[in-house]
């Protein structure tokens, strides 16, 4: 295992011991998430009573594979906790996440969660958001004006960047789970992040952005001195 995997790893094992028998849980997205849905099947197999609302299609096909028991956020009311990863968080615990492309998902099912455990390491934490290039997800209908709305609404808050289409291995604009297309916003440095999330929120075309505020009320940073955790 390498030292990334072993960190995600533990990240993952600190969030499981916030599960407790009889929860609805929802299932994160990516390598981070994957360890948590690992370590989650292990205990599931060994008597521990769950069920899992999964934020992709990928987490759902693993979850399957591994045992754990999924429903759907139609059969259940509301989450007691969702663990999921993030691409950066800052000192208000709030995220930017959707490098994996389930950002909609993600944000709903932790939306409907009591609380939300983010599951990280050091490389995640930044003073901005930003760096990371934030995923915007748009319908495929109209995105010339989509994107030039982005435009005006980033420019009123002082910001500018590029914006990309997200791509697939095939060259092909990556559709999400949800049929639509990922914008990557590179806007480097996010200083008003709440004002950025209610301008893009009030874009026609935009169907959810990466933008997790007030949403994360644990962070986890597994890293080569121990396992930091830090609740808001
Ligand atoms: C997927 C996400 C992921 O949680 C985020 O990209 C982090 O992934 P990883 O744990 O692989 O670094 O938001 O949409």
């Amino acid at each position: 295992m390498t030292t990334a995997d072993a960190l995600k790893r533990e990240a993952a094992a600190a969030a499981l011991e916030m599960v407790a028998n009889g929860m609805r849980l929802g299932l994160g997205t990516g390598s981070t998430a994957s360890w948590f849905v690992r370590l989650l099947a292990e205990r599931v197999a060994a008597g521990l009573e769950v069920v899992g609302v999964p934020t992709s299609e990928a987490t759902a096909a693993l979850a399957r594979e591994l045992g754990v028991p999924l429903t759907t956020l139609d059969d259940v009311d509301g989450l007691d906790l969702t663990v999921d990863g993030a691409d950066e968080f800052d000192g208000e615990l709030n995220l930017v996440k959707g490098g994996g492309g389930a950002l909609l998902r993600e944000k709903i099912v932790a939306a409907d969660s009591a609380r939300m455990v983010v599951i990280t390491d050091e490389s995640k934490r930044v003073e901005w958001l930003g760096a990371f290039p934030l995923p915007i997800e748009v319908v495929t209908f109209g995105t010339g004006a989509t994107l030039r709305a982005i435009r005006a609404a980033a420019a009123g808050l002082d910001l500018s960047g590029s914006l990309a289409f997200r791509m697939d291995s095939n060259g092909n604009r990556r559709v999400t789970d949800q049929g639509n297309w990922i914008v990557d916003a590179s806007f480097r440095q996010i200083s008003a992040p709440k004002a950025l999330a209610s301008a893009l929120s009030a874009i026609p075309g935009v169907v959810e952005h990466g933008l997790f505020i007030d949403l994360a009320s644990t962070v986890i940073i597994a890293g080569r001195t121990g396992v930091e955790r830090i609740d808001r």
